[in-house]
């Protein structure tokens, strides 16, 4: 069986007194592409964010590649993961786009030449290149996101775990997300309301409302079933409607 997995059981977690997510479970293998869609304050970022250990008091399991996650455990899980933020402002922290490429690598006691190298391919991969000697903080929304996500390839991580992540990109940029997400095989998690994005990216899809899963099917099937999406506050996406 492949290492690469994350499941959640009885996974109920609070930001005060009432539940934002409640009782979620689910296991997600190697190679698969999940979406996580609902409405807005369904609880999809919270859900992303549990999975990294941003918060840690919550009900429940949660584990990665079989690993149980808890303090003492975050380093590895972390290493594994690679969290591409909705708001890229939050992801970059270094003056130029190659120092925040480089980050990951040199921080993993990479050779000054090695993280070259790294940053070299992940920037590739974006078609971000011209970019490499940018100063960050001038670039527009869709080229920081670009570069947010060329920090997380970086890493190579086992894990994509992606929120909101069309917000901000052009349709060229849109699709060019679309290609890398598509050529990353290992595992992905997509958190988003925009299900033509989801439609394009994921082979199944887990609906959440008011932080409780409704389904959990193929993307077909929740991204066609126009009732069940109305009736928690989506609507089917774009390419479908016109049809
Ligand atoms: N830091 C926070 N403190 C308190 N409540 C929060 C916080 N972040 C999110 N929430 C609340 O948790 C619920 C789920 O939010 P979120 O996970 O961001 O939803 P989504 O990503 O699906 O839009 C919402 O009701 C939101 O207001
Ligand atoms: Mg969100």
């Amino acid at each position: 069986m492949s290492h690469i997995n994350i499941e959640c059981k009885n996974l109920s977690f609070g930001y005060q007194k009432d539940e934002t997510l409640k009782n979620i479970n689910f296991r997600i293998n190697e190679g698969e592409s999940v979406g996580i869609i609902g409405e807005n304050g369904a609880g999809k970022s919270t859900l992303l964010k549990l999975m990294t250990g941003l918060h840690m008091n919550f009900k429940g399991e949660i584990r990665v590649e079989d690993v149980l996650l808890q303090k003492s455990t975050l380093p590895f899980i972390r290493e594994r993961l690679g969290y591409i933020f909705q708001d890229s402002d939050n992801q970059l922290f270094m003056s130029t786009v190659y120092d925040d490429v480089a980050f990951a690598p040199l921080n993993y006691g990479l050779s000054k030449e090695e993280a070259e190298k790294r940053v070299d391919h992940a920037l590739s991969e974006v078609n971000g290149m011209h970019l490499k000697q940018r100063r960050t903080h001038q670039l527009s929304g869709g080229e920081k996101k670009m570069a947010a996500v060329a920090t997380i390839l970086s890493m190579l991580p086992d894990i994509l775990l992606l929120d909101e992540p069309s917000a901000a990109l052009d349709p060229r940029n849109r699709r060019n997300l679309i290609r890398i997400v598509n050529g990353f095989s290992h595992m992905k998690l997509i958190a988003s309301h925009d299900l033509d994005f989801i439609m394009d990216t994921c082979s199944r899809v887990i609906l959440i409302s008011n932080g409780q899963i409704i389904k959990d099917a193929d993307t077909i099937s929740i991204l066609t079933d126009q009732k069940l999406l109305e009736e928690h506050g989506l609507e089917l996406p774009l390419s479908l409607s016109r049809r």
